[in-house]
């Protein structure tokens, strides 16, 4: 990788997060994980949003669409999007982990970090203002600190996220409000503070931060190894179709497949 991202045009941006979905679609990272996926999900929405929501990790109905939050607590989000006049496609929607945990098992903490590096370089490239954590795990992830969500709902700082300064807003998780009107209510008074959190200025960016490599990690498997190759160079990744090695080609047919798809 090279440059700042924030020097990119958003459709660059949208290229390289191509680039870095296809890269996630042949992740062996964690064996489990890869081997009882059906798909990988990556997240899904507007890839220039102002607005990410980041969840815990896919459940049997994402796992078998490939997409997030479509099943019940999904449905819950949509909701109250639209009470605040958003639809899903006006945000970017993803987890912490890409891959559904076994039976829904509370995510790992070398399977949270094993995954980070593509939430980290989602929030780069899509560059959002404001991401809401939904719940525990998306919570202690991004804030770094152990504080659970309890305390922290409804509370938004200003933290940095990867190589990016966003307003993070940590809210309860729409599942644990499914069946709890109490915790409903609350829910949706965070939420309709949203709008007024989306009007702020956009919080300052850092110049010093160091721009790690994506692609150093240690390989598994031929197939994380060729998406390791893949590089997601916002000036070179303008097409997925120009790559010519075979882990390129394997990445620019997975790029085609995030646009078939209708990720983005
Ligand atoms: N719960 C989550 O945290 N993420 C999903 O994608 C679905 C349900």
């Amino acid at each position: 990788m090279s440059g700042e991202d924030s020097q990119l045009s958003a459709g660059q941006r949208r290229e390289a997060l191509k680039e870095v979905y296809a890269q996630a679609q042949a992740c062996e990272r964690c064996a489990e994980l890869a081997a009882t996926r059906k798909t990988v999900v990556f997240g899904a929405g507007n890839a220039d949003a102002d607005l990410m929501f980041v969840g815990e990790a896919p459940g049997a109905s994402e796992d078998e669409q490939g997409l997030p939050f479509v099943g019940a607590a999904g449905k819950l989000l949509e909701k109250l999007l639209g009470e605040i006049g958003l639809m899903r496609a006006d945000v970017f929607i993803a987890n912490t982990l890409k891959c559904r945990p076994p039976g829904n098992r509370d995510p790992q903490p070398i399977e949270i970090e094993n995954c980070r590096e593509y939430l980290y370089r989602q929030v780069e490239l899509i560059q959002p203002r404001v991401i809401c954590t939904l719940g525990n795990f998306a919570t202690k992830l991004l804030r770094d600190d152990p504080t659970g969500i309890t305390r922290l709902h409804g509370q938004p700082e200003v933290r940095e996220v990867g190589r990016r300064a966003v307003r993070l807003y940590p809210i309860f998780h729409p599942a644990a409000a499914l069946y709890t009107p109490r915790m409903l209510q609350t829910l949706r008074e965070d939420f309709q503070r949203l709008p007024e959190l989306l009007a702020l200025p956009a919080p300052e960016q850092s110049q010093s931060l160091e721009i790690p490599e994506f692609d150093e990690e240690p390989s598994q498997s031929a197939g994380a190894s060729a998406a390791g190759n893949a590089s997601v160079d916002g000036a070179a990744a303008s097409t997925g179709a120009s790559r010519t090695s075979a882990g390129g080609e394997a990445a620019a047919d997975a790029a085609a497949e995030a646009d078939q798809l209708g990720l983005f």
